[in-house]
């Protein structure tokens, strides 16, 4: 066969190139471990598990892709001196084609098949028994998050006790959902009618963002929520207030401002506590000022993203199952200070 030697440097040239590039990328990867949410920066055990494994399989795939491409230039060199001396091909090809392509092989995925389980079987044990029950169901596009020892519903976001394993269960109320925290755990489906279970733990205190990683619909790019991990105190000072009824309004244009609320469709879709609200459709709004976000990690909670949200939620979120309400200037601004009051 005629061959064009011309071509032969190039596509050596082409393959350490591709290596060159595979190991930048992954000096790139390293890099963005400092980048919140990471999986690669584990703040919990079951994440810290999960990371081992991600390193152990990236290690694994590097050295047997420098082998590879090893091989690879040996044959390219080795095929051309063959060709110039015309010697006949080596006979014990066959015996490293069953040893690199089929022994080899095995033996690697046979690892990576039995560290997959043990640390699966690992993430799976209990705890603890007398541990922070928390639910969360998925709806389309936020979270429902109850506390069903502590009498406390709220929204989109989960505090937990710092240092302490967490017992949630996962449920969704339309589609199925999935909960990711990257920097606290893998990944777990929320299907409606059946409840997933497993453990968050985080070491360290702060706010890991978590996302939902399962296509749900037109806004699931934005339904996200934040776990707040805190020093068992503030937890517990934070599920106390939170068991609080909404604090009555003292003012003229807050109290004007929840006649509002209790007057409109808001009433359909949210619930206050300790009012005539009792919509269960959209997020509880009893503690709602208490929140860091507003549409499901979409904004930042403050008073122009609220205003915004109530008179164009489609702006911010579009596709999402809130109406635009409409009513006279005034009304609103008495609205907006009644729902900052509800801390
Ligand atoms: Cu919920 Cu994607």
């Amino acid at each position: 066969m005629n061959t064009n030697t011309g071509s032969k440097p190039s596509l050596a040239y082409s393959s350490f190139r591709r290596l060159a590039v595979s190991l930048a990328t992954a000096l790139l990867l390293t890099g963005c471990t400092t980048d919140s949410p990471s999986m690669l920066d584990p703040q919990g055990p079951a994440a810290t598990r999960i990371a081992e494994l991600w390193w152990i399989i990236f290690g694994l795939a590097t050295v047997i892709y420098i082998a590879v491409m090893a091989f690879l230039a040996i044959a390219l060199f080795r095929r051309r001196r063959a060709q110039s001396e015309e010697q006949p091909l080596a006979q014990n090809g066959t015996r490293l084609i069953v040893l690199a392509g089929i022994v080899g092989p095995a033996i690697v995925l046979i690892v990576i098949f039995a560290l997959s389980i043990r640390i699966m079987a690992a993430l799976t044990i209990p705890a603890n028994a007398d541990a922070v029950t928390v639910r969360v169901t998925g709806h389309q596009w936020w979270w429902e998050v109850a506390y069903p020892d502590e009498a406390v519903l709220t929204a989109n976001e989960i505090h937990i006790p710092v240092g302490q394993p967490v017992l949630v269960h996962l449920d969704a109320a339309d589609v199925v959902h999935n909960f990711w925290i990257p920097e606290l755990h893998g990944k777990m489906d929320m299907i409606p009618g059946q409840t997933n279970t497993f453990w968050i733990q985080a070491d360290r205190a702060g706010e890991y963002r978590g996302e939902c990683a399962e296509f749900c619909g037109t806004q699931h790019g934005k339904m996200a929520f934040i776990v707040v991990a805190e020093p068992a105190e503030q937890y517990a000072t934070w599920l106390a207030q939170q068991r609080q009824p909404a604090p009555k309004p003292v003012i003229a244009q807050t109290q004007y401002g929840q006649q509002v609320f209790l007057g409109s469709a808001c009433v359909y879709c949210h619930a206050v506590g300790g009012t005539n609200a009792t919509g269960k459709v959209g997020p509880d709004l009893t503690h709602l000022a208490s929140r860091l976000t507003l549409g499901a990690g979409t904004v930042e909670n403050n008073l122009g993203n609220l205003g915004g949200w109530v008179v164009n939620p489609h702006y911010i979120k579009p596709g999402n199952l809130m109406p635009a309400v409409n009513m006279p200037g005034d009304d609103l601004q008495a609205l907006l200070a009644y729902l900052q009051t509800l801390e």
